[in-house]
């Protein structure tokens, strides 16, 4: 994907940490009010830009955020200075440490397969301390699934940024979605444009819950409630270790 890839330096102009303010705030609410253990550490598995963490970071005594595209680490790196930075894919990442909250927002989404959910999920549980829990956010689930279209973007110094983002389903039988990205990057005056094709998974809520069980999380569905969103349009998953 050429928006992790060869533009993450423009992910801070297509996706602003301010814009992550009030839903860091749900996903805060659900990290700290589940589990028994207490919260002083995280890790986040996909953490991209790390606007999610721009937020959560200053209620965690420490936190670890891992995503397997360079370009992105060094946007977050940015952002997030006192946190640390690992390299990895959430499949096959093992720090060999637990911590006490763990969380996967949006890239979830890129696990296309059950197989690579249920990778995803056992990385989530080995990562996450008994008494501990986790987090998963995936930007849709098969029940609540529709096509869609949004834009937005942000200028920056000497560069500005505009987005279509297009989300449809070419085969509502298989296990994923398309989302088609046009980015307009504006640079010294020159507007050049690019197009990205991003394959997303998409699992029933069954699917989703048996998985997470079956890896040894107790775990539930939470309706996500969001000013932006439509009540009843979107859910998280929630387990206990
Ligand atoms: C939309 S960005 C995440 C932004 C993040 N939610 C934030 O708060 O800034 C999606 C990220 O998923 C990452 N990603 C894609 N495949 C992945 C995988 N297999 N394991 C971990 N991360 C992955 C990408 O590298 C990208 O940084």
């Amino acid at each position: 994907m050429k928006l992790y890839g060869d533009l993450a330096e423009w992910w801070p102009l297509l996706s602003a940490p301010e814009e992550y303010a009030e839903e860091a705030k749900v996903y805060l609410e659900h990290l700290l009010g589940s589990g028994t253990a207490p919260a002083a550490t995280l890790v986040e598995f996909g953490s991209g830009g790390g606007n999610n963490a721009s937020h959560l970071k200053t209620h965690f005594d420490r936190v670890t955020l891992v995503d397997p595209a360079a370009g992105m680490l060094a946007v977050s790196r940015k952002l997030n200075p006192g946190c640390e930075h690992v390299q990895g894919d959430m499949r096959t990442t093992r720090l060999g440490r637990q911590f006490d909250r763990v969380f996967l927002h949006d890239a979830i989404c890129y696990m296309t397969s059950l197989d690579d959910l249920r990778m995803a999920v056992e990385t989530a549980f080995l990562h996450c301390r008994p008494g501990g829990a986790a987090v998963f956010c995936p930007d849709a689930i098969r029940e609540n699934f529709r096509p869609s279209t949004d834009c937005g973007g942000h200028d920056g110094a000497g560069r500005a940024l505009r987005y279509l983002e297009w989300c449809w389903d070419p085969d509502p039988a298989d296990d994923t979605y398309t989302v088609d990205y046009v980015y307009a990057l504006r640079e010294d005056g020159a507007v050049r444009i690019e197009h990205d094709r991003h394959i997303e998974g998409l699992f029933a809520r069954a699917e989703w819950l048996r998985i997470l069980e079956e890896v040894g999380f107790q775990a539930r569905s939470v309706p996500f409630e969001h000013s932006e969103i439509e009540p009843g349009t979107l859910e998280l998953f929630v387990a206990v270790r």
